[in-house]
């Protein structure tokens, strides 16, 4: 019992399936905060049979609560049971409490900082608008906020961000685009906020920086052509070689 107890408490699910009979019982430990002092703690305790949540305890109540008719006794047995709910009591802190201290220290104190880079997806042309994007990768936690500022002011809509995308490796990334019509002299920049931040960091577009992006099409482009050049010409003495050996024996 004691084991079972403590395994239900450490996966804060535990779940007993009768697969015979179709009954489904599961015990259930959480833990719910928002602070980061931990002092918002609550512990929650419910035993369901079948969906349906026959008793439950909730530190702030500090007793057990009954549902159906089984669940009323079983919830006075356990309140009359004094060593049982000092323990019971004494699980928003030496449960919750412990292991969300744990939490924090070992994963969710632990930032890093994402690496933001802002570049021109496409150009404006004529009426169509120009489009930005701005990527931030490898920051962890996920929570992030990603905002365009236009000469000072916030962007309002214009915008679209892609979900923060796990990179598989605790990791993550975020890719939002800003659609606008270019005027001269103006100033655009992204915002990034995180946890790793002490405040907002603002990464300034920097229109001469779209020169390279060019170069590297026109690099990428011009291997292509050399690649194919070079392919088609192998082919042909390939070609010229093996006809001419096959012609040989005939
Ligand atoms: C626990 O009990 C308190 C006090 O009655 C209540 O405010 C709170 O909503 C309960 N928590 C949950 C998760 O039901
Ligand atoms: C709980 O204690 C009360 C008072 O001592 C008693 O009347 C009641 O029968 C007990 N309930 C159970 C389920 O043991």
């Amino acid at each position: 019992m004691m084991a079972k107890l403590w395994i239900c408490l450490l996966l804060e699910l535990c779940s007993m399936l009768d697969t015979i009979n179709g009954y489904y019982m599961e015990r259930r430990s959480e833990c719910i905060y928002s602070s980061r002092d931990l002092s918002d703690m609550v512990y929650i305790d419910s035993a369901i049979f079948n969906k349906i949540r026959y008793r439950w305890f909730n530190s702030t109540v500090g007793k057990f609560q009954g549902y159906t008719q089984h669940g009323i006794y079983n919830a006075e047995r356990f309140n009359n049971d004094t060593d049982y709910m000092q323990r019971e009591r004494a699980d928003v802190d030496a449960f919750c409490r412990h292991n969300a201290q744990i939490y924090y220290t070992a994963i969710i104190d632990k930032t890093v900082e994402p690496q933001v880079e802002v570049k021109s997806v496409k150009q404006s042309h004529g009426s169509q608008p120009a489009v930005l994007m701005c990527s931030a990768y490898s920051f962890y936690p996920k929570f992030i906020k990603v905002t365009w500022m236009r000469n000072g002011k916030e962007v309002e809509g214009d915008q679209t961000s892609t979900e923060e995308m796990a990179n598989g490796d605790w990791y993550y990334q975020i890719h939002s685009h800003l659609e606008y019509m270019p005027k001269s002299g103006e100033q655009i920049s992204c915002v990034v906020e995180h946890a790793s931040f002490k405040q907002p960091m603002e990464y300034k577009w920097d229109p001469s920086a779209s020169a390279p992006d060019k170069s590297k099409i026109a690099i990428g482009a011009s291997g292509l052509v050399l690649g194919i050049v070079l392919s088609a010409a192998g082919f042909i003495y390939y070609k010229k070689k093996a006809s001419g050996r096959i012609l040989v024996p005939t």
